[in-house]
């Protein structure tokens, strides 16, 4: 989606948008950012900030935040949902060109469910801005939709009669667009590919309502996003 469609999607983020840090089922971001060891006067840089659930959540740990997205109408209200925080500097750009006026200086830099794009290149050009604004030793907390936990989704939904929607090169239909879903070793080879080692990776559950679905019987786990913590080397 671009700009202008997120922004439509403005007032109705929490209906129809997945909100990792609210929506989770099995507490995984507190776990992952323990894990990170942050200096005290750690900088957190939040890419693709939504509506600014996560700094509202974990954003007092640091001392510096940057939080950046390119929907306006969004950032508004991510503004308004935090405005009893101070110390936040609200960035209304696209990550691909962010680089510029937040330079290399994240101890922390979260991108939850944002590199996403179908475009090669647009997603190449997200990944190199996380790497970018990383400080060496820093870390990235990052979390994408996940091809193996689709391919089980699927498999539900061909029981419930309902027509696949996914290519093969890991490019699903979500509502009105196609989003890339990555699998737990492309995810891998790609942070090690933008300069980042893998510190933690494991999932992120959601309820199978997240899906549509309920949770039957037959199912031994819930749908999941990839959560990684990786540090730049
Ligand atoms: C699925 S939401 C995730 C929001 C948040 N990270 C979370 O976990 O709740 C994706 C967000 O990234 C923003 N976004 C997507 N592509 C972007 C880009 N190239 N530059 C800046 N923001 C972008 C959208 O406007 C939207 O708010």
């Amino acid at each position: 989606m671009n700009k202008h469609e997120w922004n439509l999607h403005a007032d109705e983020f929490e209906e129809a948008i997945c909100d990792v840090t609210a929506d989770e089922v099995n507490n995984q971001l507190s776990r992952f950012v323990r894990g990170a060891r942050l200096p005290q006067n750690a900088v957190l840089v939040d890419l693709g900030c939504g509506l600014g659930s996560f700094v509202q959540k974990f954003g007092r740990r640091f001392r510096e935040v940057i939080a950046v997205d390119f929907a306006a109408q969004i950032i508004a209200r991510a503004k308004d949902r935090c405005m009893a925080q101070p110390g936040i500097t609200w960035l209304v750009a696209d990550i691909a060109s962010a680089f510029k006026a937040i330079g290399t200086r994240a101890d922390l830099t979260v991108c939850m469910n944002v590199i996403t794009s179908p475009s090669p290149a647009k997603r190449n050009a997200l990944w190199r801005c996380l790497a970018k604004v990383t400080k060496p030793r820093g870390y990235a907390l990052v979390v994408v939709p996940s091809l193996e936990s689709n391919r089980m989704v699927e498999q539900r939904y061909l029981r419930k009669n309902h027509r696949l929607v996914s290519k093969d090169n890991g490019l699903v239909r979500r509502e009105d667009s196609w989003q890339k879903h990555f699998e737990r070793a492309e995810l891998e080879s790609v942070l090690a590919h933008h300069g980042f080692k893998v510190k933690q990776l494991s999932r992120v559950a959601y309820s199978w309502s997240s899906e549509g679905l309920r949770r039957s019987r037959l199912d031994r786990t819930q749908p999941w996003d990839w959560i990684c913590l990786a540090q730049r080397v």
